[in-house]
């Protein structure tokens, strides 16, 4: 009889939760969780209500279809060890593989693109300084192909200090919404003059006004100072073409290795790693 009771009592919190909207289950730490269940189904729900009325018991976690309950002391809301996602099933076969590293990252990339991933060029580039110690920064892939990735910036830079120190470099593609990670590690050179020069010339007129302004990564003492800079300068190139600064260019990654990663469930997640051995490259799947 005592269960019947508990049961109805714990259904009618699980209806009056799941008609409240989020926002103010929100403020209301454990409640915000059952609202968060109620897209479960109904034993979730109330093994989440259990929980709910338990100061002590914190999470209720979806994993394969069952609720798995953790103990956490925290009492925010926004507990990040809550913070979790299940990953879709896409999954990556060694089958589906390109042979070529790069023509495998053109499909993902393009993909990405296509699927309107913010900024889908966008990469973080890892350097390390002479005493060894790490610098990541994002930057821009601006093209790539077989030769490596090239990306642009000042060659007085932080970053361009490190990589003349030690030209191994780590790039990382974050397309998250994809569920996808992709790692390119390898040595970095910087292209050509002409060749940065080819990019320069395409840019918009105020990005090229905008590399002679800036000597990136040095203290300046206000925004003024850059905008009378750029006064400067707009003033010494009114006419003609705006020359290439010899201070900035193109560097390419030439990858050594390249790592595809491909969210799975159960955190078991797809890896594959593309290793140049001999001219060649090996792929070698990686435990997630
Ligand atoms: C979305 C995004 C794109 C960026 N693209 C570039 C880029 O292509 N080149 C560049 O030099 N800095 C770029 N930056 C700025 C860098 O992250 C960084 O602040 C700058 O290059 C100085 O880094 P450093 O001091 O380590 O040399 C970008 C930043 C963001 C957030």
């Amino acid at each position: 009889m005592n269960a019947l009771l508990l049961f109805f009592r714990q259904l009618l919190t699980w209806l009056y939760w799941a008609s409240r909207p989020e926002s103010e289950c929100a403020r209301r730490d454990a409640s915000a969780r059952v609202w968060r269940e109620t897209r479960q189904p109904l034993s979730c729900h109330i093994l989440a209500m259990t929980i709910s009325t338990n100061p002590h018991a914190r999470q209720c976690l979806r994993r394969g279809g069952s609720c798995v309950v953790g103990v956490s002391s925290k009492d925010s809301a926004m507990d990040l060890a809550d913070f979790r996602k299940e990953y879709s099933d896409r999954g990556l076969r060694r089958e589906e593989l390109d042979v070529d590293p790069v023509a495998q990252f053109s499909a993902w990339f393009d993909h990405a693109t296509e699927l309107h991933v913010h900024e889908p060029n966008a990469m973080t580039l890892a350097t390390v300084d002479a005493a060894g110690m790490p610098y990541q920064r994002t930057v821009l892939l601006k093209y790539y192909d077989t030769n490596g990735f090239v990306f642009f910036t000042n060659y007085g830079s932080r970053k361009a200090q490190q990589m003349a120190e030690n030209p191994q470099v780590s790039l990382l593609f974050p397309w998250l919404t994809l569920e996808r990670q992709v790692i390119i590690q390898g040595r970095v050179e910087k292209i050509s003059t002409a060749e940065s020069l080819k990019y320069f010339i395409s840019r918009p007129r105020e990005s090229q006004l905008g590399a002679w302004v800036s000597n990136q990564s040095e203290v300046i003492s206000s925004r003024q100072f850059l905008m009378q800079k750029l006064a400067e300068v707009r003033e010494k190139f009114t006419h003609g073409e705006i020359p290439l600064p010899s201070f900035w260019g193109g560097y390419r990654v030439v990858p050594q290795r390249i790592e595809f990663w491909q969210g799975g469930p159960s955190r078991l997640h797809d890896r594959f790693l593309y290793r140049l051995e001999n001219s060649a490259w090996q792929i070698e799947r990686l435990s997630p």
